[in-house]
């Protein structure tokens, strides 16, 4: 009989578990095998070939699914194999708006992937309801939202944007990828597609690459579905075991991410050669009280403004904990440049405006005690 499970602490830590039927193995285990033997002419023990489904990934898959509050989770090699996979849904014609805020790598494939396909998206700030409303055209058939943005950690209002979805009949898709389903569930909030990194928080040691789609109606999961299995980029079995056992511990690294965070912002707005801090935990972030309002907390990512970008150079030198790395959501804190990393790919005329330039650190707040990565960044900004 299936344990009945409120909280997500608790469905976290037991994926997996009295699953495995045949050993009653706690951590459930890795199916390596690529195919499986057919019990008769037209039967199937449920597995037939590993790109199809695998015993492993459908555990992780069904957990996903929960966790988000959805009908169908994915999982795949990436979360660009992830995103490639979920724009395949669209077709030569069809028009997407998506977050001006948003992952440089999201930026070039939409521009230098699917634009040769017909498949033209237009940017805007999806923290302003109406300039959605405003980008809308016949052919618009999917919004695409990054909140909290990135870098810049805007706060778009999911409900307002899944009711104008909804009205309009466009897909609703959030990159969850900041927050995770332990603080935010957009497809509780009115979204049709929850798409994540994994590589990130999910994963959380920076030691794996992997993608998640969950859908919430289990028409359009199995269209996903069906692109999954016919493009391939799904997650082999090791790493669907190992991104099995970093979600036993997302709600409790999710909480010190957050809390850790919050102390670094506190500290950085002290400073005399910081300009701007961007945390939505910090009540005087424009989005904090709307964060509030969907998501049990405010994450661990955070960017900063220094006086020049000679500071900033400075600082990325010398730190000594804290690594200057790309990626973010893992247990060890890393500093990135946003406008030379991830966010390269962006033009720079658009770069500019957004206020992406030389001088804006992100951070990624790991599990460190934070007085020592205070005192690291103390050392290397002052
Ligand atoms: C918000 C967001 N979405 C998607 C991706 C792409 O994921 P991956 O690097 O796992 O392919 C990233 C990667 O940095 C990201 O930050």
């Amino acid at each position: 009989m299936k344990p009945v499970i409120n909280h997500p602490a608790t469905r976290s830590v037991q994926i997996g578990v009295g699953r495995d039927d045949h050993t009653g193995a706690i951590s459930f285990p890795i199916y390596p095998s690529a195919t499986y033997r057919h019990p008769g002419v037209g039967q199937s023990t449920g597995y037939d070939y590993t790109r199809s489904g695998n015993p492993t990934r459908a555990v992780l898959e069904e957990a996903f699914a929960e966790l988000e509050g959805g009908a169908r989770g994915l999982v795949f090699s990436s979360g660009m194999a992830a995103l490639t996979t979920l724009l395949l849904h669209f077709s030569s014609g069809d028009h997407l708006i998506a977050s001006e805020d948003l992952y440089g790598g999201t930026y070039r494939l939409l521009e230098k992937i699917f634009a040769k396909f017909g498949i033209t998206t237009t940017y805007v700030d999806t923290t302003t309801a109406t300039a959605v409303e405003a980008a809308i055209v016949p052919r618009t058939k999917a919004l695409l939202v990054e909140t909290p943005g990135n870098p810049l950690l805007g706060i778009s209002d999911i409900r307002t944007l899944a009711a104008i979805c909804r009205a309009r009949s466009l897909l609703f898709l959030v990159d969850n990828t900041f927050l995770t389903p332990v603080l935010q569930r957009p497809l509780e909030l009115g979204a049709d597609v929850v798409v994540h990194s994994a590589t990130k928080y999910l994963g959380g040691h920076s030691d794996l690459c992997a993608g998640v789609l969950v859908a919430k109606d289990a028409a359009l999961g199995e269209q996903l579905y069906f692109l999954q299995n016919s493009t391939g980029g799904i997650l082999p079995p090791q790493d669907c075991w190992l991104l099995m056992r970093s979600l036993k511990t997302l709600p409790l690294r999710m909480k010190r991410h957050s809390d850790s965070a919050l102390l670094v912002a506190r500290w950085l707005q002290l400073q005399p050669r910081v300009k701007d801090v961007y945390y939505p935990g910090l009540p005087e972030h424009p989005g904090h009280d709307l964060c509030r309002t969907q998501a049990d907390g405010f994450g661990g990512m955070l960017s900063f403004r220094v006086e020049s970008p000679q500071v900033a150079e400075q600082v990325l030198e010398r730190m000594q904990l804290i690594s200057f790395a790309e990626s973010l959501g893992g247990v060890e804190t890393l500093i990135t440049l946003p406008a030379l990393q991830t966010h390269g790919d962006i033009p720079a005329a658009m770069r500019q405006r957004l206020g992406i330039c030389n001088s804006l650190l992100r951070l990624s707040i790991g599990l460190e005690e934070p007085a020592d990565l205070i005192a690291d960044l103390q050392q290397a900004l002052n």
